[in-house]
């Protein structure tokens, strides 16, 4: 009697210290997980038609034309974890970013897989013919043997006068290509995905018709579609056809493109800010979440499955622009934010400053 109370006392106080082995490890597994996802959750990624994973927040380029500025920048990108470059050949910037991806690809940093490339064909690209051609430079510049993504710059094609001469003009106007033919342009592209050259292709600065006529006759559809978005300007038009369309929106001034004032001014033409990092409401969530203006824009966008593509060249501003994951914006919030909106009075990109612009054929701009 007294030995099976015994073995019974042993058995239980091993049962005790097994469960409380088992709850220790449980304790570190949660804590391991925990922290794991914390990592993980520092980018979000959307799945493109083309089965490629973009990662939600990239970073812009246009304007960072500064070889030691841009290298450093690119430098803190990659160490605060951005992996999406957004480029084109009309930022002329792509051989300052292909000597630093060279140097985090070569040193076994970073492997090409773990990277999201954009680039664009330019306006003086845009005959079928070009368009390998193009590529082919964006390549050579930026060291790499593709790219993620290529898209079309903009629905209207330029007359090519040289490599370097990227907006024409004669006699105070664009020289526009009025027999931009946006169907054979398509068609070129969809060659370079077989060739191996990009993984996937789209377009950029497109309208809904437009968009609608390269998914009607496409062999391989637009993955993609970037154009100007913003609180100011949502595109809800446009938002709701790329879901119909299976086109993945990016955003382009996700924070209203501010740095284009001093570019207008140096060519002695006047830009009214649109002052969205300055607007009370955004500073009042700002302030509610205890993020920044520019946290709650890009988190706006980010959590309606947009892709965004903030320009910053300053190491603090552009982490702060990836550190959008930690927090989410109640639907409250959301519909605060949706209230903003400005309709079609709210797009600022018209390429308007380009006289004569509006007469192109396919000029996108005078409807969503
Ligand atoms: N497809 C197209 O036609 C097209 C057109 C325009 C742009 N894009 C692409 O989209 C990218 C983004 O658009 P964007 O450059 O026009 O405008 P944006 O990203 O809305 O704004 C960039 C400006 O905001 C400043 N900024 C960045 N982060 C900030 C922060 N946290 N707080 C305060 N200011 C901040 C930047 O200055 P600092 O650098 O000094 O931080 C820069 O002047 C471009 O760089 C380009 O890659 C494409």
């Amino acid at each position: 009697m007294i030995s099976r109370c015994f073995s019974h006392l042993v058995n239980h106080l091993t049962t005790t210290r097994l469960a409380l082995l088992l709850a220790h490890l449980f304790l570190l597994y949660y804590l391991f997980k925990g922290n794991s996802e914390q990592t993980m959750s520092s980018q979000k990624f959307i799945e493109l038609n083309s089965g490629q994973k973009m990662p939600a927040v990239g970073l812009g380029t246009w304007q960072a034309t500064d070889e030691a500025e841009l290298e450093n920048a690119l430098e803190e990108a990659l160490k605060a974890g951005y992996r999406h470059i957004d480029t084109a050949y009309l930022y002329t910037n792509e051989a300052i970013i292909g000597r630093v991806l060279e140097r985090w690809l070569s040193s076994g940093k970073i492997q090409r897989n773990d990277l999201f490339i954009t680039s664009k064909l330019p306006g003086i690209g845009m005959t079928p013919e070009r368009v390998e051609y193009f590529l082919k430079k964006s390549l050579a510049d930026l060291k790499l043997d593709y790219v993620d993504l290529y898209l079309v710059h903009s629905p209207m094609g330029y007359q090519y006068v040289s490599d370097t001469e990227l907006t024409p003009m004669k006699d105070g106007q664009l020289l526009l290509d009025n027999k931009t033919d946006l169907e054979a342009i398509w068609k070129a592209l969809e060659v370079q995905v077989d060739a191996g050259l990009t993984k996937s292709i789209g377009v950029s600065n497109y309208n809904i018709a437009q968009l609608e006529r390269m998914v009607k006759m496409a062999r391989i559809p637009p993955a993609n579609l970037q154009v100007e978005l913003h609180a100011y300007f949502q595109q809800k038009p446009l938002q709701e056809a790329c879901k119909r369309l299976n086109v993945k929106l990016c955003a382009y001034a996700p924070l209203g493109s501010p740095g284009r004032k001093a570019l207008f001014e140096k060519r002695g033409l006047k830009f009214e800010e649109l002052g969205l990092l300055q607007d009370p409401v955004v500073i009042e969530l700002a302030t509610k979440h205890n993020k920044t203006a520019s946290q709650i824009l890009l988190r706006f966008l980010v959590q309606q499955d947009v892709i965004v593509i903030p320009k910053s060249t300053n190491p603090s501003r552009l982490r702060q622009n990836l550190e959008i994951f930690d927090f989410q914006l109640s639907s409250e919030d959301m519909s605060t934010l949706q209230n903003l909106d400005k309709g079609l009075e709210g797009r600022s990109f018209t390429a308007k400053a380009f006289k004569g612009v509006t007469e192109h054929p396919e000029y996108p701009f005078n409807s969503y």
